[in-house]
């Protein structure tokens, strides 16, 4: 979808839909601004009530404006970005949905709704560019659409332009976001296109092979260790929840650095379990295939790595990799298994669908002790602890460092992927002690997010400046959401605005 910015005047945008966006605060009023000239029925005026993400269609009602379709857009208040991303999907998915090639939206007041809101207008336009990005994302790749009863339907069309119409005196900063909306979107689509597809089209190497195409392509270095390096490194955590699979474990390293000044070195570590049964503590069969899904960190921290290199952020990051699928097979490990990982502290494996947490233990110590990083955020699907606490939107922050929990708060705050901080206090260590061996991987019933983080916070090398974040619920729509199905891209919108603010 080509994104562009105008100044032109609305009767000449010319568009198959064109969108007026509309605050609800002034409607209420009765005084929301439509564009002179543009009579509509009163009744649809007290119908629409302008929450964010409403969205009517006139037709007829279009007069001098060259558009054949005229969309009344609700941004609720319009104050928060929020709102506007709400706003912004859901024009852009009705326009896919009606099959619709070029979208206007009328966004001149991004100005006000900006200052009303202590924004940038940059930031507004950023926002509704990644909400539109995010509104026409469909996964439908592997749809052969041969079953389609009607076949001029096939697969959605995508749109092939949206205008965004801003008045003169901002048409420089509305640019510059706009610039930043589309590589974050694409960074979005990147991973929730990983999310999505399921294990028999990803494995461990394809995570590693599409982290190398990024790389090529917007210039930063890709490592991949093999098996056999996996094996001279040590990484004992990896390669146990490896042991039942038929694919071979993969440990992605990405490395941007900008050309100029390091404002700091930060270590992003992503759990890359491609498929996740739970192994020989296999997990129940229901719904078992939303496990494709256990490896978003991974593609999280990959678009977020992309997305830094080309908003070329003046910070070296390190993306860190381990991605496996975990299965159950005669040569996997058993639950009692004690394992060795990469530090050299051993681990009872109470339960082998605690998996992520042992190929993370590896990932997290190599960073720690490889780059010395000034600070170490590891995503991951890690409990399903953390959606019974949290719920389906909002992920868990377990942090050792208040500044660094209260940054990550803000970020999610800002991008819309909102975190709430869980405890890391050592009393939980009591649930994860082992009779035989350092630490056990499970620890019972009660706080399973908690002591998850816990079993993680021994592998840092005591880094004093770490995070974990538990995406288990945001990062995957199950079935019947009301939204899109699927992989959301949880996390690279986060992690963005994160180290945006470090810059
Ligand atoms: N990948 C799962 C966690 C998960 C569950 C993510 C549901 C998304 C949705 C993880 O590997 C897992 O199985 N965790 C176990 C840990 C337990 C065995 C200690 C869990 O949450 O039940
Ligand atoms: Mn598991
Ligand atoms: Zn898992």
């Amino acid at each position: 979808m080509k994104i562009s910015v105008t100044k032109l005047e609305l009767e000449q945008l010319g568009a198959d839909l064109l969108a007026l966006p509309l605050n609800s605060t002034e409607l209420k009023k009765g005084a929301a601004k439509l564009p002179a000239g543009f009579d509509v029925d009163p009744q649809v005026l007290k119908d629409f009530k302008a929450e964010a993400g409403e969205v009517v269609l006139l037709y007829g009602a279009v007069g001098q404006y060259s558009a054949s379709r005229v969309a009344l857009l609700g941004i609720g208040e319009g104050k928060s970005l929020d709102d506007w991303r709400k706003a912004a999907a859901a024009i852009a998915s009705k326009a896919v949905d009606l099959k619709i090639e070029t979208l206007a939206v009328d966004i001149s007041d991004a100005g006000r709704a900006a200052d009303a809101s202590g924004q940038s207008t940059a930031t507004l336009v950023e926002s509704f560019v990644a909400g539109s990005l995010a509104g026409t994302y469909r996964f439908d790749r592997l749809k052969s659409g041969k079953l389609d009863k009607k076949k001029s339907s096939g697969k959605p069309k995508e749109i092939s332009s949206l205008v965004l119409r801003v008045d003169a005196a901002f048409i420089d900063e509305a640019e510059k976001g706009a610039e930043a909306g589309k590589i974050i979107g694409s960074c979005q689509k990147m991973a929730r296109d990983l999310v999505n597809l399921p294990g028999n089209y990803l494995q461990a190497e394809d995570i590693s092979k599409a982290a190398e195409e990024s790389g090529k392509k917007y210039g930063y270095e890709v490592t991949v260790f093999n098996k056999k390096e996996i094996e001279s490194l040590g990484m004992g955590g990896l390669l146990a929840v490896n042991k039942g699979s038929c694919a071979p474990p993969t440990f992605t390293i990405l490395d941007y650095k900008p050309k100029g000044k390091v404002r700091a070195v930060v270590a992003l570590v992503g759990k890359g379990v491609t498929f996740d049964s739970g192994g020989i503590s296999l997990k129940p069969s229901e719904n078992m295939g939303e496990m494709k899904s256990d490896m978003a960190g991974a593609a999280s921290v990959l678009g977020a790595v992309e997305a830094a290199a080309r908003l070329s952020l003046p910070l070296h990051i390190i993306g860190l990799i381990p991605a496996t699928d975990n299965m159950p097979d005669g040569k996997a490990q058993t639950p009692g298994d004690v394992i060795t990982t990469y530090s050299g502290i051993t681990v009872e494996v109470g339960n082998t669908d605690a998996e992520g947490r042992l190929i993370l233990a590896d990932a997290l110590t190599y960073a720690a002790e490889k780059y010395k990083p000034d600070v170490i955020i590891d995503l991951a699907t890690l409990t399903g602890a953390c959606i019974v606490a949290l719920g389906y939107s909002v992920a868990g922050l377990f942090s050792n460092n208040d500044k660094l929990a209260d940054e990550i708060y803000q970020a999610g705050q800002q991008s819309g992927e909102k975190v709430w901080r869980m405890p890391l206090w050592d009393l939980y260590d009591e649930q994860i002690k082992s009779d035989v061996a350092d630490v056990n991987n499970t620890g019972g019933r009660g706080a399973g997010s908690v002591t998850a983080a816990k079993f993680l916070e021994k592998f840092i090398d005591e880094h004093k400046n770490w995070a974990h974040i538990d995406i288990a619920g945001p990062s995957f729509a199950p079935k019947g959401g009301g939204k899109v199905n699927g992989g959301t891209g949880f996390g690279v919108s986060l992690l963005v605005e994160l180290l945006k603010k470090w810059s």
